[in-house]
């Protein structure tokens, strides 16, 4: 089980039917209204957090480009040729890098894509950056460097959601455990569906977020194993949590045929994300939009009932 977790990452995209149906019964809190109505590019649309991005924008009342390599709008961000298409017309866009906002090549194409936005004629950008993760710094100051009038960083922590949708989330199921490098350390896992109300709120505020860095977070502090523990309660089914070290974590990666350089940027995401310095709550969520987080046993509650953990 172990490789199977490995191989796909924690960042990778392994969404399916089943995940995108369980979705469509959640609820963005609707965003603040916004006298404007905005043409929107949404990229990472079919993720964790882009799907509920584009769901908050539609019930906010803005047109919706859900776009990303299999999205109705077709977009690679390793393939420059797809960017202009997606951007035209639009308003204001969300970029969700992959694999990963501090990946190798995040800056660089995150820059291009944001100058292109700029000629475009693209108004308001905003970037889903990672709390605590210096490797994404690059990509943010290309953001901020790229001559967009308004640009917006939204940093978040671990989402909530990583343990009900995607590779861990799958592992989780079919396995019965989380293999994971996240040893004992503390983190406020964020619901993506409070992402997607403050990108909402970011885009309704016009100049208010403009050149503003949001740090958000859920409300209490969890550790993985607490996490696991949660889960193993409501969903009554045992699960098991078994930290393992980043290093063995990537030596799994590597057998299971993933390059070597991205081996080593996740092993030092790891070593470095994982190692306490986000063991703490961030004020974003309320700042932006004047309540608390969604709780984590809320999140917890609601995967449930809709047979997320189910083998
Ligand atoms: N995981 C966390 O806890 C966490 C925390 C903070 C920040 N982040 C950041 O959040 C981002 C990931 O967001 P997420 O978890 O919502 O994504 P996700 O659930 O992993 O989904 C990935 C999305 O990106 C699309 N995609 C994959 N490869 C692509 C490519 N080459 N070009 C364009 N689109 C592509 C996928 O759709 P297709 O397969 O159809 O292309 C899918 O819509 C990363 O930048 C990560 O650094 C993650």
């Amino acid at each position: 089980m172990l490789g199977r977790q490995l191989t796909e990452g924690m960042t990778k995209n392994t969404q399916n039917t089943t995940q995108s149906t369980r979705r469509t019964t959640e609820n963005t809190q609707a965003a603040p209204a916004t006298s404007e109505a905005l043409t929107v590019l949404v990229t990472g649309a079919t993720g964790r957090v882009g799907s509920r991005v584009a769901q908050a924008a539609r019930a906010a009342g803005h047109e919706v480009r859900a776009a990303s390599r299999s999205g109705a709008v077709r977009f690679d961000w390793y393939d420059p040729s797809t960017w202009a298409d997606a951007l035209r017309g639009a308003d204001a866009a969300f970029l969700a890098y992959q694999p990963d906002v501090g990946a190798p090549g995040a800056a660089d194409a995150v820059g291009a894509f944001a100058r292109q936005a700029v000629e475009l004629g693209v108004r308001h950008l905003v970037l889903l950056s990672a709390r605590g993760e210096d490797q994404a710094h690059p990509t943010e100051a290309a953001l901020a460097e790229s001559g967009a009038a308004r640009w917006t960083v939204v940093r978040a922590s671990w989402f909530a959601q990583n343990f009900s949708e995607g590779p861990l989330a799958d592992a989780m199921r079919e396995g019965g455990e989380l293999v994971f490098p996240g040893g004992e350390v503390l983190e406020p896992f964020i619901d993506a569906r409070d992402i997607a109300d403050v990108v909402l709120a970011v885009l309704a505020g016009g100049e208010r977020y403009a050149g503003r860095i949001l740090e958000v977070s859920g409300g209490r502090l969890l550790s993985f194993r607490d996490a696991v523990a949660e889960i193993s309660a409501a969903a009554g089914r045992e699960f098991g949590y078994v930290p393992v070290a980043a290093r063995e974590y990537g030596a799994a990666l590597t057998e299971f045929g993933v390059p070597d350089a991205e081996v080593e940027f996740l092993i030092e995401l790891f070593e470095t994300n994982l190692d306490g310095r986000n063991a703490r709550v961030s004020d974003g969520v309320r700042d932006v939009l004047g309540r608390g987080p969604r709780e984590f046993t809320d999140f917890v509650r609601e995967a449930v009932a809709s047979g997320t953990w189910k083998g």
